[in-house]
């Protein structure tokens, strides 16, 4: 498939005047004979040096002032247009030698042939080093130090960026490179550089989604410099602040830019690198030769395989606690390799090389920088904070009934039913079976009676195959031609859960969202719906391309990695089916965002209130319209543990309403799994008991006492924190911090957490350790200092800085410093959100080291549209310090509870209780050092709580 070619040259004398003196392993004859066969029109021509004048190495800074400044490699300024074979230089064997030499260790080798089937000739056809290696997973075929693949032609600079072109030197043997390649870096802000590589002559496919904001804070002191070396191909991103180098891209593997192939290496200032998925893995990413194919696909998680979502997003973590971010911008199916050196390469296989860099430095900072290019999350309604319960398979509207009700009466915390396809008729979305499901919509005024609410499932395929005039989502897509069309341009046909065909409404298309909002709004008034499920939207086809006729051949120079023997196709649509923004090819892994756009737009029309969308497929600035859920994982111990990374992985990709099936989906769980499994799940951000069609039932209730009375415990604890959760949930809309987030997020600097994925905080203050061992009833949790960490049931402290063995009961830590707002569910009958939110508030105090502690509350009606935006919330700041309390209000724009109880842990004997300086009754529990303050205040004004110590020393 590759194209034989010219090899890629070398453009400095310097390495051609010591290649001569050099001998050994690279001189032998069998080299010569081999170089000999692969460039018999080498051979006879003189080796000359090529000449290049003296390098300008320049390293941009910003500049204060509008002036251009240009740098040209030569004076002639269009020389863009030169001949690309000018100035080509094909390496002798003995420069080779030398050059191939120079890479000593494994580590620095970059692959030079990722496809299967790698060979020596193939390899040195390609201008590569050919070398073997014990090491198992280092290539044969690698890089030469310096692989010119483009060589500097000029560069200009303003205030906001710097434009470099580069003309391609040689050929890599990779169809239709640029022939001119054009780098912009764009100074968004002072935090944020973009690195766009593209064709300079040619307009390539560029993503729609996410809409990236053109309007970027102004620029004053820019934390990173671009280093831009004309003697080199690449550039180098360094931070100003440490000059540490973030992404060493120059000279760095084989910078390729194809048609189908487009390559970058970077060297990276850390091994700690977390991203990139969807993905089964440990969180911490393992550097050791790993390569992540993103294409997005539905598959039951599993290590090494590509999984519903697309993220080519990581961030690094340096060993001396900063950070940094780096998103790739790219739709087109990809691989990312990390390699022990440490380095990354990406080689995608469409459109072009758009790289955003986050320059942190903490790893929140990271993740706010990358929200402001995709979007922050969406807010979610209070409701969608609790406990969700479904399964494939019900089968009925009375089992549907049933389990609702079962789970209730056992006062299962419990606030959100689901049905899944089997509540369609045939299969087919927008419909019901009106007979297994009679009644269905006198169940939802019943669930909304109760407090509660109702999500669907919606397929994105639509049925092809029922009766002219029957099923109006297939005639309203035709009439509308929102259909995604194949090669000849009429509907592309697979085939999904529809009994005989399928059709997709192509959502980039101009009237889809108004066909979906038809579609949605016609069955909201048959079945009052509270949320939207968009299942099988990578698409899913369970056929590998089309019902009727072939696929035009993929034809890639590079297949990714762990795609199918099938190609791309597998199990979705024809690449060359057509969408109105360009190629399945292109726009493949943004079709669930695209039908998120969609849904949630439609829900707002139709509800007017705040949507619940819930979507499989994923890719960058999902989390702006919809919440996700890991997909159809396994009902076993290793999926309860890998649920854990999955979450903190789309914390860093901004999707923070994620969870995974709880008590597994494939499969039968067990008591013990599902005990554990509800026990963990039950601080998922998205909390959701899902299950198979054919697995057994695994509600709560199902499965007997024990895992009733553990769902109880951790439920009623995860509701009793949701006052805190939302206030994350507000912080990740407005500033897009992350709700779930792993430990290094607060403790950059402890290495010892950098690897820890079996737990996680919960924001700053609350911190999850689940036992996820069959047969433990302990689990070792590390609490990191320099505060103590404090169970938050009894509020005993638990450790400080050490690893501790906890049981179940003390799974939840608070740590010193913090101040929660807590709202106790009812102690009888069953228990929602709704009638949770209306009880009082109780804030708990957990002061640090130094007496000193912080919360906050932000409060709305938790499910009006923008009530933030609208300025119909409130928000209240509290502080402790030297035994005062003290509130402060932000904003006053929606009713809050009032706070009935305040619990303080302290370590002295109280003397005397002021509120708002009145004396007030306290009790202080010795054993637990716990100050109890019964008190009655209304938070819409500042108020004070002052307590004195009875005797100095710590008791
Ligand atoms: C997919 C979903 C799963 C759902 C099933 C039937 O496999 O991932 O959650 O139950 O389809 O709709």
């Amino acid at each position: 498939m590759l194209v034989g070619g010219l090899l890629c040259a070398l453009a400095v004398a310097t390495w051609w005047a010591v290649a001569g003196a050099l001998g050994g392993r690279w001189g032998d004859d069998h080299y010569r004979k081999l170089w000999e066969r692969v460039h018999p029109e080498e051979v006879k021509k003189p080796l000359t040096p090529m000449t290049l004048e003296k390098p300008v190495i320049t390293e941009y800074r910003y500049h204060d002032h509008n002036n251009l400044s240009t740098k040209n490699r030569s004076n002639a300024t269009d020389n863009k247009k030169k001949d690309v074979k000018k100035g080509f230089l094909v390496h002798s064997p003995e420069v080779m030698k030398e050059l191939c030499a120079r890479i000593v260790d494994d580590e620095m080798r970059f692959d030079c042939h990722p496809q299967n089937g790698a060979s020596e000739e193939e390899c040195v056809k390609r201008g590569c080093c050919w070398k073997a290696t014990d090491n198992p997973y280092a290539p044969y075929c690698f890089y030469p130090p310096q692989y010119e693949t483009y060589q500097f032609i000029n560069s200009t600079e303003n205030k906001h960026g710097m434009t470099v072109y580069y003309s391609r030197s040689c050929d890599t043997g990779y169809p239709d490179q640029f022939n001119v390649a054009r780098i912009d870096f764009n100074y968004l802000s002072n935090d944020i550089l973009q690195i766009k590589i593209s064709d300079a002559e040619h307009k390539r496919f560029e993503p729609p989604y996410p809409e990236v904001p053109t309007v970027y804070s102004s620029i004053s002191e820019v934390k990173y410099r671009v280093n831009v070396d004309s003697s080199a191909v690449g550039f180098k991103v360094i931070r100003n602040a440490d000059n540490v180098t973030i992404w060493d891209a120059q000279n760095t593997g084989g910078f390729i830019l194809a048609d189908k192939f487009l390559q970058l290496s970077a060297v990276l200032p850390t091994n700690y690198t977390y991203g990139i998925g969807e993905k089964q893995a440990s969180f911490l990413n393992d550097m050791n030769w790993k390569t992540h194919t993103l294409f997005n696909n539905d598959q039951p998680p599993g290590e090494n395989i590509h999984l519903y979502g697309s993220h080519p997003f990581y961030l690094g973590l340096e060993t001396n606690g900063n950070s940094h971010g780096v998103l790739l911008l790219n739709s087109n199916a990809m691989d990312i390799a990390l390699q022990p050196t440490p380095a990354i390469t990406y080689r995608a296989i469409g459109g072009i090389l758009n790289f955003f860099i986050f320059l942190g430095p903490s790893p929140e900072d990271v993740i706010a920088q990358y929200m402001e290019i995709i979007g922050k999350p969406f807010m979610p309604p209070y409701w969608a904070l609790g406990f969700h319960l479904c399964k494939y398979n019900y089968g009925s509207l009375n089992v549907t009934r049933h389990v609702w009700q079962k789970n209730r009466d056992a006062g299962i915390p419990f606030d959100v039913q689901w049905n899944d396809l089997d509540y369609m008729s045939k299969g087919n979305d927008f419909t019901y079976d009106t007979e297994a499901f009679a009644g269905l919509p006198e169940f939802v005024k019943t669930v909304h009676e109760a407090g509660m609410h109702y999500v669907i499932l919606i397929d994105p395929g639509v049925s092809a195959s029922e009766n002219p005039g029957e099923y109006p989502p297939f005639d309203l897509g035709l009439e509308m031609n929102v259909f995604v069309k194949n090669s000849t341009d009429m509907p592309f046909v697979g085939k999904v859960w529809n009994r005989v065909s399928t059709v997709w409404p192509d959502f980039t298309h101009p009237n889809a969202s108004e066909y979906w909002k038809e579609l949605m709004s016609d069955f909201h008034r048959k079945v009052n719906y509270d949320g939207a499920w968009i299942d099988m939207n990578e698409p899913s086809n369970f056929l590998s391309g089309s019902m009727y006729g072939e696929c035009s051949p993929e034809n890639l120079p590079y297949k990714p990695q762990t795609v199918s023997e099938e190609g791309l196709k597998h199990k979705t649509m024809c690449m060359d089916a057509k969408h109105f923004a360009g190629s399945h090819f292109d726009v493949h892994n943004m079709y669930a965002i695209s039908e998120a756009v969609a849904t949630h737009a439609a829900l707002v029309e139709i509800r007017g209130k705040r949507p619940l969308t819930i979507s499989r497929g994923s890719s960058p600035g999902m989390g702006h319209y919809a919440g996700h859920w890991s997909g159809d994982v396994f009902s076993q111990w290793h999926d309860l543990k890998a649920s854990i990374p999955q979450l903190l992985s789309f914390s860093l990709f901004g999707i923070p309403l994620m969870g995974s099936d709880i008590c597994g989906f494939i499969g039968d769980t067990t008591p013990e799994l599902c005990k554990r499994w509800m026990q963990l799940g039950a601080f998922y951000p998205f909390s959701r008991n899902h299950n198979s069609d054919t697995s057994k039932p695994q509600d709560p209730v199902s499965l007997g006492p024990i895992v009733v009375e553990a769902s109880k415990r951790a439920l009623r604890m995860r509701y009793r924190l949701l006052p805190y959760y939302y206030t994350l949930f507000w912080r990740a809309h407005t500033d897009a911090t992350t709700v779930a987030r792993p430990l290094f997020f607060e403790f950059p600097n402890d290495k010892r957490v950098y690897n820890i994925d079996t737990q996680f905080l919960i924001g700053e203050h609350i911190m999850i350790s689940a036992i996820l061992d069959e047969g433990a009833n302990t689990t070792n949790a590390f609490y990191p200092g320099p505060n103590p960490w404090y169970d938050l049931n009894t509020g005993k402290q638990l450790a400080l800085n050490s690893w501790k063995a906890i049981n179940d009961e003390e799974m939840v830590a608070v740590k010193g410093g913090a101040i929660l707002p807590l709202q106790d569910p009812p102690a009888k009958g069953p228990v929602t959100t709704s009638n949770t939110r209306s009880l009082p508030i109780q804030l708990l105090l957990v002061p640090d080291t130094a007496g000193v502690a912080r919360g906050e509350l932000y409060w709305d009606d938790g499910d009006s549209l923008n009530s933030y935006e609208e300025e119909k919330y409130s928000h209240i700041i509290f502080k402790l310090k030297e035994n005062e309390l003290t509130s402060f209000i932000q904003w006053w724009g929606y009713g809050v509870p009032a706070v009935d109880t305040i619990k303080v842990l302290v370590q002295n004997l109280i003397k005397t209780v002021t509120v708002n300086n009145v004396s007030s009754s306290f009790t202080y529990d010795k054993p637990t050092k716990v100050l109890k303050i019964d008190v009655n205040i209304n938070l819409d004004k500042p108020f004070t709580v002052k307590w004195t110590n009875k005797v100095t020393q710590k008791i």
